[in-house]
């Protein structure tokens, strides 16, 4: 695929342009090199090192066992592959919560070691004064309401959030606060569609949607579960773009028999000696 020549690095003004302009934005995790070279040759917006690389990557249950060391190793491979999307590395749990001091330096370690444009934390209202120190460290920070994977346990599980008139304004609250604490942008998870669009509607800062509708000014998937590589849950709002599974199984089945019937390798894929060499060479074995 021929990368345009005009392309340009998106940028905080290139997302807020596309709010301005009702411009859908794109955005996808990725947690190594070569995956982040896809989906930049795709032309997606933004990149996440989402710290759902704990459960599709690690193989952990959850997102919590996820450390600080293990974000900034996937993050510096996604940043060696990333020319054009901006990107986006999660805090993960217990890196932000505890004081706002701790918050800011592993913020900054994100950036300075993991070398990503931004960082992304959980959390509503009571986030405010870790948002607002990080962004006055210099630090653009995404915010991320409604089903927060961090607190599932505390949320009873993997359930869909502001299903209640009630609980729906206190999304929309949350998501003021975190627009005046100077979030770039929020990320609202599994929240009815027409919440997120009056939430998207009241915000100057674009939202990225992940199970809240099509009204939100962006989408954001796992990769793995777009690709049809991770099985384990199936979130409603996941679409499989492919089934890479079946496809890589396949291949992997194909490769083992070839080997059990000599069918691989073959001449092509094997290095040739020279006649007189060889000659030589089984003559002295004689
Ligand atoms: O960790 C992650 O992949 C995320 C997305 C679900 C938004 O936070």
């Amino acid at each position: 695929m021929q990368i345009p020549m005009n392309r340009k690095k998106v940028t905080l003004l290139t997302l807020q342009d596309k709010k301005k302009r009702g411009q859908p934005i794109s955005m996808l995790t990725a947690y190594d090199y070569p995956t982040a070279m896809l989906v930049d040759e795709a032309e997606i917006d933004m990149l996440l090192v989402g710290d759902s690389l704990g459960m599709v990557v690690l193989g952990y249950e959850s997102t919590v066992p996820v450390s600080m060391r293990e974000m900034l190793h996937h993050c510096r491979a996604v940043a060696r592959g990333t020319k054009y999307a901006f990107t986006v590395g999660d805090l993960p749990f217990m890196s932000y919560q505890v004081d706002i001091a701790t918050a800011v330096h592993n913020a900054g370690r994100l950036l300075k070691n993991g070398r990503m444009d931004s960082v992304k934390l959980e959390g509503g209202q009571e986030m405010v004064p870790t948002i607002e120190a990080i962004v006055r460290a210099g630090i653009p920070v995404m915010g991320h309401i409604g089903l927060t994977p961090q607190s599932q346990s505390k949320l009873g599980g993997y359930r869909v959030q502001g299903k209640t008139a009630v609980s729906a304004l206190k999304l929309l609250a949350d998501a003021l606060a975190l627009e005046a604490a100077g979030c770039f942008a929020i990320v609202l998870e599994a929240v009815p569609a027409v919440v997120a669009a009056k939430i998207s509607q009241r915000l100057h800062i674009p939202t990225i949607g992940i199970g809240a509708g099509a009204s939100c000014d962006g989408q954001v998937l796992v990769f793995h579960d777009m690709l049809g590589l991770y099985n384990q849950i199936q979130p409603r709002f996941v679409k499989n773009y492919a089934d890479l599974r079946s496809t890589i199984i396949e291949a992997f089945i194909t490769y083992r028999e070839d080997i059990a019937v000599h069918n691989f390798p073959s001449e092509e894929h094997t290095y040739p000696m020279k006649a007189e060499e060889e000659k030589i060479f089984l003559d002295s074995l004689d």
